[in-house]
């Protein structure tokens, strides 16, 4: 998606060779118009797919979900990561460890929000090693509802996420794939959206 390459490599900063700072539109601050153009193109990918659900986790896949559940005009779900205080019975868990703060953490769903009648599109800002998503597909799948696929903002091609999702069988579209952060460097999978040197 060239608009949102641009993006990058407009703002975007390399913190080091495996972490992308995104923060000026999506993990911080949010550009509402650049999210609604990104669930257009959610909306239009997944069009036809019977969605009826979209599933994200809190915080930052809420922004690109909503705007791809305002296209597709169906509910937007979020997990939560930590209990809250009115979400205490009927929950649908999953344990999702996290390699950079190397923990497990549950996180939930209200099983009133999914059932075996959804088709469900989950939506997150990245994909890095997969965990996420995976825990996502987990609780999606104990409520058994149907998994149309996921639609990511960035995916980080060098780690693990992508192939562990479609070696599963699950369909993934990613809006920007990152080949390389190395030596500062943005490098993006496709060529046509070629290179940014981001020295910052
Ligand atoms: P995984 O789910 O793919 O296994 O990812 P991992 O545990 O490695 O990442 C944990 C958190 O870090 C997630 O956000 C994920 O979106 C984020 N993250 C992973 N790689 C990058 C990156 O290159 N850049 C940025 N900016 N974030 C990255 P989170 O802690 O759940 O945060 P939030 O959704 O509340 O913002």
């Amino acid at each position: 998606m060239k608009q949102l390459t641009e993006k990058i490599k407009a703002e975007g900063s390399v913190l080091s060779p495996t972490i992308l700072k995104v923060d000026t539109f999506l993990n911080h601050q949010v550009d509402p118009q650049l999210m609604l153009e990104i669930g257009k193109e959610f909306a239009s990918r997944f069009a036809g797919s019977g969605i009826t659900k979209i599933l994200t986790i809190e915080s930052s896949g809420i922004a690109p979900a909503v705007m791809a559940g305002l296209q597709l005009q169906v509910p937007v779900v979020f997990a939560r990561k930590r209990k809250s205080l009115t979400l205490v019975k009927d929950l649908i868990t999953a344990s999702v460890y996290s390699f950079t703060k190397e923990e497990n953490n549950e996180i939930s769903v209200s099983s009133k929000f999914l059932s075996e009648d959804d088709t469900v599109l989950i939506i997150d800002d990245f994909l890095a090693n997969g965990q996420a998503a995976l825990g996502l597909a987990e609780i999606a799948n104990k409520a058994k509802a149907y998994i149309a696929g996921f639609g990511i903002v960035i995916e980080k091609g060098f780690q693990d996420g992508g192939r562990l999702l479609r070696e599963e069988g699950y369909r993934v579209e990613s809006l920007a794939i990152i080949k390389s952060l190395e030596n500062s460097i943005v490098t993006f999978e496709h060529s046509d959206e070629g290179k940014a040197e981001m020295i910052r």
